[in-house]
């Protein structure tokens, strides 16, 4: 039994908490659910009918303080980049493990600095899942070898693009085929896409950083899902991978892969095994 604390009350952390009423084989200790002031009473309904069971004790929250003093063993953030600059320093300084879903966030070398300074002075972890893609467990390997070659294409339907720079840049609606709507550094694109270019950032952080991971976004009318494929040449292996993952149902941004990732950092610190 676990104390958990979760940031952001959106997609991800609904579609985590569907998932965790199956997976656990006992309830949490203790929930504690962050979101923003003006959803309080909407998020304590939905807690209340959908997501009673999930802990013995619930407990919703605009005040990142009720957080805190909850004591949780492990918080995630699944709120977006702001909620990363506005509550994760103080939460890792406070000395709380702290799964960050927004990684594109840490682009911000600044903000990154800070998040570093937080996890070191509260002798707590921030932990970078996984998230939309896999295989960083052999690229943050290969990164303690060097000499990494780093390549990465995210390619997503049109819609999942709306509301993004790509929109003001071309018509998203009439798009006929696969079209480029950035190429570039990962620290580039994680601040010009910042809801679309958390696997960008991961890669990067894993392997090569930020200015060495080449970085292509794409608009794809005929892509039926979130694409994400990346290279990596060094000289002791190379490898290619390629996930192609459905949109998460609530937002066609998040891959639904993220949430499983997401679910995984949780369930291993529960029972015997890691993997
Ligand atoms: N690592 C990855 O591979 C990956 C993949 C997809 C998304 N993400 C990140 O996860 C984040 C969440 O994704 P989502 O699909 O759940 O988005 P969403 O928009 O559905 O949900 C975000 C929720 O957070 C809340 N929120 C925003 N700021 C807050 C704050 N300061 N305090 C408390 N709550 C706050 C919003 O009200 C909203 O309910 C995205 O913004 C993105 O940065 C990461």
């Amino acid at each position: 039994m676990i104390r958990l604390g979760i940031i952001g009350f959106g997609n991800i952390s609904t579609t985590l908490l569907t998932l965790l009423k199956d997976v656990l084989e006992d309830p949490l200790e203790h929930l504690t659910i962050v979101c923003r002031p003006e959803y309080e009473s909407q998020v304590n309904q939905i807690m209340r009918e959908d997501f009673n069971d999930v802990a013995l004790e619930n407990s919703i929250t605009s005040n990142i303080e009720t957080l805190i003093n909850n004591k949780p063993n492990l918080v995630v953030e699944c709120a977006g980049h702001d909620a990363v600059t506005e509550h994760i320093p103080q939460v890792l300084s406070a000395g709380f493990d702290t799964v960050v879903a927004s990684v594109g966030a840490l682009a911000d070398a600044a903000l990154a600095d800070s998040l570093y300074d937080a996890a070191h002075k509260g002798k707590a972890r921030l932990i970078i899942p996984a998230g939309a893609i896999g295989g960083v467990d052999l690229l943050a390997s290969l990164k303690k070898h060097g000499k990494l070659e780093v390549s990465y294409r995210g390619i997503k339907p049109p819609a999942a693009w709306s509301g993004t720079l790509a929109d003001k840049l071309m018509n998203l609606d009439h798009l006929s085929e696969e079209t480029v709507i950035f190429s570039g550094s990962a620290r580039e694109a994680a601040s010009n896409y910042p809801k679309n270019a958390n696997v960008a950032a991961t890669i990067a952080l894993a392997g090569a950083g930020f200015e060495a991971t080449k970085t292509e976004l794409v608009a794809d009318p005929n892509a039926t899902g979130n694409i994400h494929e990346y290279s990596v040449n060094c000289p002791l292996a190379h490898y290619t991978l390629r996930v192609e993952s459905l949109p998460s149902s609530g937002n066609s941004k998040t891959s639904v892969t993220t949430v499983y990732s997401i679910m995984r950092e949780i369930t291993n610190r529960i029972g015997p095994i890691v993997i």
